[in-house]
């Protein structure tokens, strides 16, 4: 079976004009992902590893490596030369993204930040809505808080909220950063059934975890990233 992403060679640098100086992110990445598969990206912090997520989802334009797609018609492209309207479309249908904290406006209810997704890729608000229902009860948030923005709500509920969002959609391709960092370990065994299921549904997907336990149940496959190589001492040169 043909991988769903294929990534080769990937490396992101920042270069921060006012200090002028390039901050290097992850380099040299290579991973595949495949319908149904789960694979784990882990390493120390500030190793680049949510940088390679948002590659792919295209937050961040890569400085280096391709980032082969396939998507569902069957037609391969490489996202790291994508222009923003091909990236569009596919982040409504083919690609979906856990983040690692959740942006909302602050006026939109938990259920229609929930709904969002399905309703942008054509289903009925109403259909969309209950949905969305569904799948916060699953994730257990409660009934109460539903018509409520989550703007207010603690992180754990955020959380809860950014993983229904994610799931809802069922996407070719789903990205997670670190989904459930903020859960209680209930909550954690929801998310992970959830996880579960979408794998025997087909969806391949990529995801950030810190707990080793979660990587020994959900993984395929692990890459290892190593944090980046320091080319300056700029400890040195900020105490100075
Ligand atoms: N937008 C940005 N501008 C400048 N530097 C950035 C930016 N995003 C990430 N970086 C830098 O890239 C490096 C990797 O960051 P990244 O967030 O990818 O790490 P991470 O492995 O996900 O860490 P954590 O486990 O703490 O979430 C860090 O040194 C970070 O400061
Ligand atoms: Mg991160």
């Amino acid at each position: 079976m043909q991988p769903v992403l294929i990534v080769e060679g990937l490396a992101k640098d920042f270069f921060l004009h006012e200090q002028r100086e390039t901050i290097p992110s992850c380099s040299n990445v290579y991973l595949e992902s495949r319908e149904g598969k789960l694979t784990a990206i882990v390493g120390p912090t500030g190793a680049g590893k949510s940088s390679v997520l948002k590659c792919i989802y295209r937050t961040y334009l890569p400085s280096t490596g391709k980032i082969m797609f396939c998507d569902t018609a069957g037609q391969s492209m490489d996202l790291a030369r994508a222009d923003e309207h091909q990236m569009l479309r596919l982040r409504q249908r083919e690609i979906g993204f856990v983040t690692q904290f959740l942006n909302c406006l602050p006026r939109k209810s938990a259920l229609d930040v929930v709904a969002e997704p399905l309703v942008a890729s054509g289903v009925h608000r109403t259909a969309a809505r209950t949905s969305a229902g569904e799948m916060l009860a699953r994730l257990a948030v409660p009934q109460r808080l539903w018509c409520v923005p989550p703007a207010t709500f603690s992180g754990g509920e955020k959380q809860r909220v950014n993983l229904a969002r994610g799931l809802i959609s069922r996407p070719r391709l789903l990205l997670l950063d670190e989904p459930t960092a903020s859960l209680d370990p209930g909550t954690t065994d929801l998310a992970v059934k959830l996880i579960e299921t979408l794998k025997e549904d087909g969806v391949a997907m990529i995801a950030i975890f810190h707990q080793p336990d979660l990587v020994r149940r959900l993984a395929d496959d692990v890459v290892e990233l190593a944090p980046p190589v320091l080319v300056k001492d700029y400890n040195k040169e900020c105490l100075s």
